[in-house]
């Protein structure tokens, strides 16, 4: 007969044999510590890394494909564009790094400009996608040696590799603009220490322009930013034990002008209580949890950043519209 003893206490006392006692695995005491700290405090909030899960992965490829989400399609035409002259530019890199690599898709256009890259460092949280992009890559670029690394890429303090060789590093997407400033330059630094001397770092970076252009691409027509925005709560009810009426939070995004950055949202749509890992969490009605930023850059905003975490800004391209940017940096 089955038992009716909940599966997590059948867990402990399967464990109960090794001395350690019984707690969540490493990913998903993560996981646990931060939704139980962002609901705590006020005005709530969640971290952001904790969308791409298998499908929050699915649901972001979905996005880069919307009419109103232009960042993927320019900077992907930047790299159609450009990608001989960036190869130039970027001097004699042998292996390329790249921070939060996701799909990897916009890779594949760079690694055809870049003839001397012989080895690719893919650096995401996101386990699975990685795999994949690996597959995906290694069918299309011979000879590439793929090193991948399931890793938060801004606490990554050591490569797979420890090779002399110059790297470059990509961090592509505008992924950047989802850390603050005082984040962006932290990370910077760090990626200063880990890609080493005789470096080059292409990034990619929203440009600030009309909110009637931006608040568009983080609230879209058919509603698949605001499915990818939930599938956080859905995350908490699958992994934490949640019991969160779906129906009863919304998906919304603003512009903060003065922040210069879009605010992802999750507006409680009643006064509720909802349950996770057994603790109340009360939300009042229009109540909001922050999920994630989207800071936008001027190029010479971005170029300053840039300096003051000690790289040197050595070209920008942009499109003919404005809409993206894509930064090459070097290690003086
Ligand atoms: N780096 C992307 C951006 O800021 C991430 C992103 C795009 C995103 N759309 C989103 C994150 C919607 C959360 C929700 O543009």
């Amino acid at each position: 007969m089955e038992s009716d003893i909940p599966h997590t206490i059948v867990e402990d006392l399967e464990r109960s044999s090794d001395l350690s006692p019984p707690r969540l695995d490493p990913a998903r005491a993560d996981f646990a510590d931060a939704v139980l700290a962002g609901f705590a405090r006020k005005p709530r909030s969640l971290p952001c890394r904790f969308f791409y899960d298998a499908r929050g992965s699915a649901l972001f490829e979905e996005i880069t494909q919307l009419p109103e989400y232009y960042p993927t399609r320019a900077e992907t035409a930047l790299l159609e564009t450009y990608g001989e002259e960036i190869a130039e530019r970027m001097g004699d890199a042998r292996v390329l790094v790249e921070f939060g690599s996701g799909s990897s898709r916009k890779t594949s256009l760079l690694l055809s400009a870049l003839h001397r890259v012989s080895v690719y460092v893919p650096i995401d949280v996101a386990g699975e996608s990685l795999a994949e992009a690996a597959e995906w890559l290694s069918e299309r670029h011979d000879g590439l040696a793929i090193r991948p690394l399931v890793a938060d890429f801004t606490k990554t303090r050591t490569l797979p590799i420890v090779a002399r060789r110059p790297k470059l590093g990509f961090f592509s997407g505008s992924t950047i603009g989802n850390l603050t400033h005082a984040e962006a330059r932290g990370f910077l630094v760090n990626a200063a220490h880990l890609l080493g001397r005789d470096a080059s770092f292409l990034i990619g970076v929203d440009l600030k322009k009309d909110p009637a252009i931006l608040i568009p691409a983080y609230n879209d027509k058919r509603g698949v930013t605001a499915a990818f925005n939930l599938n956080l709560l859905e995350r908490i009810n699958r992994e934490l034990d949640g019991d969160i009426d779906l129906d009863l939070f919304a998906h919304d995004a603003v512009y903060d002008g003065i922040e210069g950055r879009i605010e992802m949202l999750l507006v409680s749509l009643a006064s509720q209580t909802v349950r996770v890992l057994g603790r109340a969490f009360r939300f009042a009605k229009g109540e909001r949890i922050h999920t994630e930023n989207s800071h936008k850059y001027s190029i010479e905003e971005f170029q300053a950043l840039a300096r003051a975490a000690g790289w040197t800004p050595a070209h920008a391209w942009t499109d003919a519209d404005r809409l993206f940017s894509l930064h090459l940096l070097r290690l003086a």
